[in-house]
């Protein structure tokens, strides 16, 4: 059962991280920014915390959460790096790159938060607010997205307030964040291979590693009925209007996500009309492309029709994030 929380919202500063690594230790749950996403945190070696973490965001338990570390000392004492997964971190640390691998022996993270599984994803977050938190705070702290199980995901204190208040203990508010998508998580296996596209574009991934990384099998249960990305649910990030992609022309009563100069045919009946990038920038895109879903749904439009965005670079996860937000809702 949810209580009824009173959720505190303070700007970021000096207090507003004593208060967060104070509400941390004592088992309690605070959003707080990232460079790719609002992370609603609770400390991963406390069972309780990450109970009440998946219930506040009514987070189903079969799927793990990451692990958010200061730095690479840190993330070796709950997970167990090979050479890629040390290049991987050399090359992207601090930043929006998660790496799954085996636990440690002694993995302080409790196995509430990794779902059973032997393995544990983790990161370095870059955002100098995370950062701050994780430094006082001193343990690793398990973050999930903060927002609903299965909404858009959160890039500013207002959303995460829109879909937690009353369900989470603290907000710090550090504004807008940067990259706009979730980082990009590799499972460190015999051969690396790409669970979920985000704020790490393959090919960055891919010039480290001089190889192709691989995709994950087609059958989610495929290693031993242990699910490889156990959170790649078909249907996420999902605003509650129907979003009809590769949209060429638009239908009176959609609203237009639109990608670059947008002269189709029915703009001028549009609901509504956004632009994720005019230039076809697919780093500001990227960055807006959250913001606009959740704008774009207040508009109670037919659908929301989205423009073609090509897939190379951020596109990758941009598109990935879009079919997910089209698959309709059961
Ligand atoms: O950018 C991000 O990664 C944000 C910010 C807050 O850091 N966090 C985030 O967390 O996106 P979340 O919980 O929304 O997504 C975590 C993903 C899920 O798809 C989950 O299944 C996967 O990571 N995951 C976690 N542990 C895993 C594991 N051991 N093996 C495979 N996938 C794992
Ligand atoms: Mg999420």
């Amino acid at each position: 059962m949810i209580v009824d929380l009173k959720t505190e919202i303070l700007p970021a500063g000096q207090a507003a991280v004593a208060a967060a690594a104070r509400t941390l230790g004592s088992g309690g749950l605070v959003a707080f920014p990232t460079e790719t996403v609002y992370g609603l945190g609770a400390d991963a070696a406390h069972a309780e915390a990450i109970t009440r973490l998946y219930q506040a965001k009514g987070r189903p338990a079969f799927n793990p959460l990451i692990s958010h570390v200061g730095d690479l000392a840190a993330a070796q004492r709950i997970a167990q790096f090979n050479a890629t997964a040390l290049a991987l971190a050399e090359a992207f640390w601090p930043g929006p790159l998660t790496l799954v691998l085996p636990k440690t022996p002694r993995c302080p993270v409790a196995d509430l938060a990794t779902a059973g599984l032997d393995t544990v994803a983790v990161r370095v977050p870059a955002h100098p607010v995370a950062r701050d938190i994780l430094r006082t705070f001193g343990g690793a702290v398990v973050a999930p997205s903060a927002n609903l199980s299965g909404h858009v995901s959160p890039t500013t204190a207002a959303h995460v307030q829109s879909d937690l208040a009353g369900r989470i203990d603290l907000i710090v508010d550090g504004g807008p964040v940067q990259v706009g998508v979730e980082s990009t998580i590799v499972g460190c296996f015999d051969a690396p291979m790409l669970l979920r596209p985000g704020g790490v574009p393959r090919d960055a991934i891919e010039r480290v590693l001089g190889r192709a990384l691989m995709k994950p099998p087609e059958d989610p249960e495929a290693d031993n009925g242990q699910p490889l990305a156990p959170g790649m649910l078909a249907s996420h990030y999902a605003p509650r209007t129907p979003v009809r992609l590769n949209a060429v022309s638009l239908e009176p009563g959609e609203a237009l996500l639109a990608f670059g100069p947008a002269a189709l045919a029915g703009i001028n009946g549009a609901a509504a009309v956004m632009n994720l990038s005019e230039r076809r920038d697919l780093t500001e895109a990227a960055t807006n492309l959250f913001g606009y879903l959740r704008a774009l749904d207040e508009k109670r439009a037919d659908a929301i029709a989205v423009m073609p965005i090509p897939d190379d670079g951020l596109g990758e996860a941009i598109n990935d994030r879009l079919r997910r937000a089209a698959v309709p809702q059961t």
